[in-house]
């Protein structure tokens, strides 16, 4: 397989300061069954912005995490400043300067002004789009040692009572990327599909018109047909043991469990692995066997449930799939950051597990709809360009402010844009970016607390 000797260098996380516990406080609230979170949508806990934070805080904080702790890293030498998010207020000014404006505050008055400033907006598939615009426009026209600085981040809220309530989530994942990268290498060619969907989507509002059951099959339709072109594309066949990681989109971890069957069937076609799956639950249905498409796709059902719980599937799961979903566990959607989420979720099972170096496969996707397949080559060193662990994780998540039931409707109103509603902060910024004001023109005001 051929990669770009281009990708990412280095990666921070920003978890906001409040969470809602879905086993306990929401499914309490609602009257609802725990184990239809934890089981059920695979999720247990959603990250959410406390009053003083917002899309912009929360990428703007990541990425000022990235450049001070890479000393090398001279602001004036960041060529572009990509952030995807489907979370922005402005139809014109993007947040990118937002951003900007903050990092400058911190680094110095104009040492990001060559920096080109974009927005990327395709639902969750735009942090994806934005590394790859970045990573093109490094290969064109940047030098050996200028970067590229690729933030995505959202607040994904849903409508009060909607069932897509317990999906929520917000973070931001913050990318440094270059030429000869230390962590991930990525791939020439990638599998694709899109069509004109209506499956989720937020014309002129603030929470989604989703169509939720309908989504769950709009996704999977999209992911298996960029499988079907990923091979092609890169020119290779890869064997599901040739994937140390294999990574979907994760707009709750169930979701992407679903996808992963079909990454798995699509990749043993024609390698032993073919083999031991119709030993184990026999033959893949075929579309001539079956009178009708929906008889077909019963059957399909069917097939992969069996699939799914063979050992040889097993195996691959708990191998390759399951430790991308961690993080998510308990962070909930974060949209745009999500697939981002589980890359890093990945590398820190691997620095976790010793692993050298190794193969990683993402499944990027986002509503309206496409979806992408590439692939990635975990760089030798990578352990020590990671500074922090899963524990460092998922500490930094237990210490977040744990919100009573009253408190959630309270912020959840706090941050609906059609209410001027506003709430007493529930814990104490302390060296971040914080959102102060609105300004005579409507712009956003931020300040760093230290
Ligand atoms: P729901 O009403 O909670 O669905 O909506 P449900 O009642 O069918 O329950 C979900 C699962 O929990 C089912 O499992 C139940 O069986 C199970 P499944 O049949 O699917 O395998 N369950 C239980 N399990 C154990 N114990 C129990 C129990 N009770 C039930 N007691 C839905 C779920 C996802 C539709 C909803 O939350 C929603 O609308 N979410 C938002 C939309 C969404 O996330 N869609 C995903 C695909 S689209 C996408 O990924 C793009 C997106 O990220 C946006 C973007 O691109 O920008 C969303």
């Amino acid at each position: 397989m051929k990669f770009k000797g281009i990708g990412i260098d280095d990666v921070k996380v920003h978890i906001p300061n409040v969470s809602l516990s879905l086993t306990k406080t929401y499914a309490e609230a609602k009257n609802q069954d725990p184990k239809k979170f934890s089981k059920g949508l695979g999720v247990k806990r959603s990250t959410l912005p406390d009053t003083y934070e917002d899309p912009a805080t929360m990428g703007a904080n990541a990425a000022l995490k990235l450049i001070e702790e890479n000393e090398g890293v001279e602001p004036e030498k960041i060529q572009r400043i990509a952030v995807a998010t489907e979370s922005s207020w402005d139809r014109s000014k993007p947040i990118s300067t937002y951003i900007a404006g903050m990092l400058e505050d911190k680094l110095g008055e104009g040492c990001l002004d060559q920096a080109g400033k974009t927005e990327h907006k395709f639902a969750c598939i735009a942090g994806t789009q934005a590394l790859n615009d970045t990573v093109n426009e490094l290969a064109m026209e940047f030098g050996e040692d200028d970067y590229g600085l690729v933030i995505a981040t959202d607040t994904a809220w849903y409508e009060k009572g909607s069932s897509g309530e317990p999906t929520q989530g917000a973070g931001a994942v913050a990318m440094l990327v270059t030429k000869n990268p230390r962590l991930v290498d990525l791939s020439v060619g990638r599998g694709r599909m899109g069509t004109d969907e209506t499956d989720f989507l937020k014309p002129e509002q603030q929470y989604p018109n989703v169509a939720g059951k309908r989504s769950m099959n709009v996704y999977l339709v999209h992911m298996k047909g960029a499988l079907d072109n990923f091979q092609g594309a890169i020119g290779e066949k890869v064997n599901p043991d040739d994937l140390n990681y294999t990574a979907f989109h994760i707009p709750f971890p169930k979701m992407a469990e679903k996808a992963a069957p079909l990454g798995f069937r699509n990749l043993a076609r024609g390698t032993e692995k073919e083999e031991e799956i119709i030993d184990q639950v026999g033959e893949q249905p075929s579309r001539e066997d079956y009178d009708t498409a929906e008889e077909f796709l019963e059957a399909e059902k069917e097939f992969e449930k069996a699939l799914s719980k063979s050992s040889t599937y097993q195996d691959f799961y708990e191998r390759s799939v399951k430790p991308t979903l961690r993080i998510s566990r308990n962070t909930g959607n974060w949209y745009t950051g999500s697939v981002h989420l589980a890359r890093v979720s990945s590398l820190l099972d691997a620095k976790m597990n010793g692993l050298d170096d190794g193969l990683m496969m993402l499944g990027s996707y986002g509503s309206g709809a496409q979806a992408e397949i590439h692939a990635e080559k975990i760089q030798p060193g990578y352990r020590d360009v990671l500074r922090f662990s899963i524990e460092d994780m998922e500490n930094r998540i237990k210490n977040t402010y744990d919100l009573g039931w009253s408190e959630y409707q309270e912020l959840h109103d706090h941050h609906n844009h059609a209410k001027s509603f506003s709430t007493e902060r529930f814990t104490e910024p302390s060296g971040e970016f914080v959102f102060s004001d609105i300004g005579e023109m409507g712009e956003r005001l931020y300040e760093y607390v230290e």
